[in-house]
């Protein structure tokens, strides 16, 4: 049996633009199964990012379903689309996201502070070790080259251990040696927490170290 933990059915995403009503991403049917890492790859304002936050339930379609880890997230309001993120999606981007003014560690630490874990400390320690980032701990933010920032954000994406984690661009803002090690930590990843990757990239060489290759184009799948 397979254990699928992402299945999109017939997803459409319409918007309201000046030109009128926009499909931006067009009856989009891919399945997830458990341990098996999937990439989306298509040039850029293919619908890439758009189809990711509909995946991962930051935003609704305009038609189709959604089941995220046996849950059909589509009908779901945002409060329980946000506890299911909180407790079993992790998140990176092309651009960190890292609160500049905090440290590595505080960086990790700070989903698990809002939440009230009593263990953040030490959580986010050991989230720390799996990137091989513990001697940059006390580093802030800004004092960290791009691989070392993605690697904090990799680590407080895992530091609640997701079961399923979207990268969008994770690589696009590095220079090729940087990327190189941190797609090699991400495909990693499924064996060190048991993580499954939803990879997004128009990096068709990144892209292909997945078994499943999606490819967008104009908001379809070819
Ligand atoms: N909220 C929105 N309103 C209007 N157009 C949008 C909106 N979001 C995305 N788009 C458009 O949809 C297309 C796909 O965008 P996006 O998903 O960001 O593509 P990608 O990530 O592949 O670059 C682009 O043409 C973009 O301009
Ligand atoms: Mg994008």
């Amino acid at each position: 049996m397979k254990n699928l933990i992402l299945e999109v059915k017939n997803i459409t995403k319409e918007v309201n633009s000046p030109e009128g009503l926009l499909t931006i991403v067009k009856d989009i049917n891919l399945t997830v199964e458990q341990g098996k890492p999937i990439s989306l790859v298509g040039p850029s304002g293919s619908g890439k990012t758009t189809l990711l936050a509909i995946m991962a339930g930051l935003d609704l379609p305009t038609f189709g379903t959604v089941n995220l880890l046996g849950s059909e997230i589509t009908s779901l309001d945002e409060d329980k689309r946000a506890q299911i993120r909180g407790q079993d999606v992790g998140f990176v981007f092309q651009s960190f996201h890292l609160m500049p003014r905090l440290t590595a560690l505080d960086n990790v630490m700070l989903p698990l502070e809002i939440s009230g874990d009593p263990y953040s400390m030490d959580k986010a320690q050991e989230a720390l070790k799996k990137v091989g980032l513990s001697k940059r701990a006390k580093h802030f933010a800004t004092q960290l080259s791009g691989g070392e920032k993605q690697r904090v954000a990799i680590a407080r994406s895992i530091v609640n251990k997701p079961k399923i984690l979207f990268a969008d661009e994770p690589t696009g803002n590095l220079d090729k040696k940087s990327s190189d090690s941190i797609s090699d930590l991400l495909f990693s990843l499924n064996e060190i927490i048991q993580t499954t990757l939803v990879l997004v990239t128009h990096d068709l060489f990144l892209a292909e170290k997945c078994k499943e290759v999606y490819e967008l184009s104009e908001g379809q799948i070819l």
